[in-house]
């Protein structure tokens, strides 16, 4: 089966082909970083108007370099849900449309999920069962996962994901939209000893996380220590090293309380170096594996989306034949199992 995958639930464009008895063919993405940072953040009518303009141009590219012709898809794979509404009613107004025109099914697919298979497009994928740290922009999930749409939440956050943490630390730190990675190089110029942050609701039981307390945080610090260049990277340092020992100090407890031996890390916070790195030595230390998406999958993008898109194709699953809808919140949990 060969199948379209299209991903526009935010700021990136993305079309892929996933082929199942080959992998994934190619993939494009378009971020539309440079339209958003003179606004600070995604300005979601921008979005939707850039994803009409750049949607079809991706696919016509990645159908030609993998020389793809409408009659060889079987499939169109969109993400349904979560995200912007305008944003995702691009991809599934443009994937229902081809489908349409093409006679193959279309799936909805949910972007979370996704983001939790991209690991299975990698070289050595882990098998189920396994414990899967979702880290993105809107989401922060702790899930066992017994198999696909298995899915059980053990820890969520309760007030902002660790994205949007950062992204928020960042602004006040004088970064420019997105604050993330901005956040994590500006970080790698600082001292580790100078401050220490708090590592939220890690002295309660429990899985959930709840990181705005953080950014508080940061603002104390600015306005105690004075806002010069090494005080901020002092302070980029003491708050990725919270939230990556925050995520080290969850994983371990949940690791431990269901006695698996496998943790998977993906979502766009998952491109964190040092998060990589001190989960990866904790799981070695309790003698885990762990499985990442290479860096360009842990954003997003539509490789993800197609592969899923073919597990539940060729599952049985697809959209009904009339209408088609978006859901800008939608619970992972809720997902029907293959
Ligand atoms: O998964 P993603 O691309 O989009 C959503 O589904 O939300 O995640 C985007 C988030 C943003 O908050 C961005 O700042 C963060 O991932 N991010 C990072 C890094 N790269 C992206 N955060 C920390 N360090 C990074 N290197
Ligand atoms: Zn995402």
């Amino acid at each position: 089966m060969r199948i379209l995958g299209i991903e526009t639930s935010c700021d990136e464009t993305a079309v892929a082909i996933y082929q199942s008895d080959q992998g994934l063919l190619d993939h494009a993405v378009h971020s539309q970083i440079e339209l958003h940072r003179q606004y600070g953040g995604v300005v979601p009518e921008l979005a939707s108007r850039d994803h009409v303009r750049k949607v079809l141009p991706l696919l016509r590219e990645v159908m030609e370099r993998t020389e793809t012709t409408p009659d060889s898809i079987d499939g169109v794979a969109y993400t349904a849900g979560p995200g912007l509404v305008g944003a995702l009613l691009v991809g599934a107004a443009i994937g229902r449309s081809l489908a349409m025109a093409w006679d193959v099914p279309a799936i909805g697919i949910h972007h979370m999920e996704a983001h939790l298979l991209a690991p299975m497009l990698e070289a050595d994928p882990p098998a189920f069962p396994f414990l899967a740290l979702l880290v993105s922009g809107g989401h922060t999930l702790l899930v066992a996962v017994t198999g696909i749409g298995r899915y059980e939440i053990l820890g969520q956050s309760l007030d902002d994901a660790a994205g949007e943490a950062f992204d928020k630390t960042a602004t006040l730190l004088g970064l420019s939209y997105p604050g993330g990675p901005a956040l994590a190089e500006l970080a790698r110029n600082g001292n580790p000893d100078r401050f220490r942050f708090p590592r939220p609701m890690t002295d309660r039981p429990g899985l959930d996380f709840g990181f705005s307390g953080l950014k508080t945080y940061a603002i104390n610090t600015l306005r105690a220590h004075g806002d010069d260049d090494t005080t901020r990277a002092d302070i980029a340092r003491a708050f990725e090293e919270a939230v990556a020992d925050t995520f080290v100090i969850k994983c371990r407890r949940a690791l431990r309380a269901t006695g698996m031996g496998r943790l998977i890390i993906a979502g766009g916070v998952g491109a964190n170096r040092r998060l990589r790195e001190e989960l990866m030595s904790m799981a070695t230390k309790e003698k885990a594996h762990v499985f990442y998406p290479r860096i360009a999958f842990c954003t997003d993008n539509a490789a993800m989306v197609a592969y899923t898109g073919w597990q539940r194709l060729r599952a049985g699953f697809q959209d009904a034949d009339t209408g088609f809808k978006v859901r800008p919140r939608w619970s992972l949990a809720t997902l029907e199992p293959l």
